[in-house]
């Protein structure tokens, strides 16, 4: 069964140089060479969920810029439908500064640009596009308003609604209780709660604060620790495929959408836990947002084997 998955979120450039280490403010670092690299959370997710062989739309704004086409481009040639990313002609393209150091961890600066004007009209434009799909998937890189108003339709139609809370900011009771599954990391839990991460008991109690805040499932990302699910009554965790990481500028959207079209295709919630632990393994060990998602096949083949295989 293909799965179908509607994405409403961002689309940025991003500019991406390697660095021995992360700066310190004030401080000049001379780094490697400098790419220009297609990403945004949205579409991370959606081209992640495309390549894992999921039909995706995309509901989203651009610039009318010289970055607008190769990104329209690049979601075209991962056969991600874009009818519903507009053009805005007053905005900028959304570009991310993002410096990976030798380890692979990164730092990113946002400069929104049309990703802030997407609105909530822009979604009810896309409300068939939303109805139709088996998952709507969010982040936080849209107008919290937009946001709401998405997952306000996927309910209104019985769809599943995912939110990636990234990047984190305070969320209101009401566009909480709209989501099926929540999958933050450990930074955005941390901001989301108040509570300290640390030790897992700390990440337990976290996770359970979250679900009370009116949340179906939780699933707390924790990088190389792999992931945490918590549901009504259970609590289980998943550990990490071990890779060398490289850049994981996108790992997490690679989770998300790993683990969305599992979802989507009916497997169980501990099954599509694997699939995003695994696409998110894939993801960190090459360098870029969308040229590190993976194919399914290389992703079948960790699931089966727990070896990597190189993907185009
Ligand atoms: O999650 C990674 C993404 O965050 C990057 O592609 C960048 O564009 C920022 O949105």
């Amino acid at each position: 069964m293909t799965a179908r998955i509607t994405v409403v979120g961002s689309l940025n450039m991003d500019l991406v140089v390697r660095t021995p280490r992360i700066p310190r403010p004030g401080e000049t670092i001379i780094g490697g060479d400098f790419h220009t690299l297609p990403g945004g959370k949205g579409a991370n997710q959606a081209v992640a969920a495309a390549r894992l062989g999921a039909r995706v739309s995309m509901v989203g704004r651009v610039g009318r810029d010289t970055f607008a086409n190769p990104l329209l481009d690049n979601l075209t040639a991962a056969g991600v439908d874009h009818t519903f990313v507009t053009q805005d002609p007053e905005a900028a393209t959304g570009v991310a500064l993002i410096e990976v150091d030798d380890a692979g961890q990164n730092s990113i600066v946002v400069a929104s640009g049309a990703n802030m004007r997407v609105s909530p009209a822009d979604v009810e434009a896309a409300e068939a596009t939303i109805a139709s799909a088996d998952v709507l998937l969010l982040q936080l890189e849209s107008p919290l308003e937009t946001v709401t108003r998405a997952a306000q339709v996927a309910r209104a139609h019985g769809v599943r609604v995912i939110l990636n809370p990234a990047p984190a900011r305070p969320l209101p009771a009401a566009l909480l209780s709209l989501v099926d599954v929540l999958i933050p990391n450990e930074n955005e839990t941390a901001l989301l709660t108040g509570m300290p991460v640390e030790s897992r008991d700390q990440i337990e109690a976290a996770a359970t604060a979250l679900r009370e805040l009116g949340v179906g499932t939780v699933i707390l990302t924790l990088g190389d620790r792999g992931a945490l699910l918590t549901q009504e009554g259970e609590t289980e965790h998943f550990p990490a495929f071990d890779v060398t990481p490289v850049d994981t500028t996108a790992a997490g959207d690679a989770f998300v959408g790993g683990f969305a079209v599992a979802l989507a295709e009916g497997k169980s919630l501990a099954e599509a836990v694997r699939w995003g632990n695994g696409a998110g393994a894939l993801a960190a060990t090459r360098l870029g947002a969308q040229p590190s998602l993976p194919t399914r096949q290389a992703l079948e083949t960790l699931l089966a084997t727990g070896t990597t295989v190189v993907s185009p």
